[in-house]
């Protein structure tokens, strides 16, 4: 991996992190932002930095830059309702957020967040699963994930949903 450094994000990386993950939003995801999907970008800190068994990740370049996101929170998915059986909120660790800048793509950032991402999941000993969900037209995405886990179910707008193993 190109010199990169991988922390717990603290107060002052946020800004930097909530540009990343609004790029991604715009550009890669082209919905923008939407008030009831991603308000954990407005309030990262009281989504991610304050909850114990919420965190946020951030790599940061030798300029001191945020080149990428990866966040972990208690939340299981929203529907549809044997999903959210199989995944309940509070046993399961969602992967959220998981962005890399462009510019930084395809130098091992992502797969190395994940597994310190993993590895604080496991240290919570209360996390039973660790699910997420992508886009099918998301740059990388579905190669990414499918590297790390397995589908656990399409649905009809493209949305993959994954089982980390
Ligand atoms: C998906 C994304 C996070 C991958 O980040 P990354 O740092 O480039 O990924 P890595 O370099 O760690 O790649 C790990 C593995 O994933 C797979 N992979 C990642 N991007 C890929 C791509 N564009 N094409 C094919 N395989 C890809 C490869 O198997 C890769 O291993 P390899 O490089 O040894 O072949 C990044 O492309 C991104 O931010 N995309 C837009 C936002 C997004 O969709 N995020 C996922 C949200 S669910």
């Amino acid at each position: 991996m190109h010199n990169y450094g991988i922390k717990v994000a603290a107060p002052d990386d946020l800004g930097g992190a909530r540009v990343v993950m609004l790029d991604a939003l715009y550009r890669d995801f082209g919905t923008g932002y939407v008030p009831q999907w991603h308000e954990d970008v407005i309030d990262l800190e009281g989504h991610y930095l304050t909850p114990k068994r919420h965190t946020l990740l951030v790599a940061v370049d030798q300029e001191g830059v945020v080149a990428a996101t990866a966040a972990l929170d208690s939340r299981g998915p929203r529907q549809p309702e044997w999903l959210v059986e199989r995944y309940p909120s509070g046993e399961t660790a969602q992967l959220r957020r998981v962005y890399v800048s462009p510019e930084h793509r395809r130098r091992g950032l992502a797969r190395a967040m994940v597994a310190e991402l993993l590895e604080f999941a496991r240290a919570d000993g209360g996390y039973r699963s660790i699910y997420l969900h992508a886009y099918r037209h998301s740059p990388g995405a579905l190669d990414l994930w499918r590297t790390l886990g397995k589908v656990v179910w399409e649905d009809e707008d493209g949305t993959v949903h994954f089982e980390i193993i």
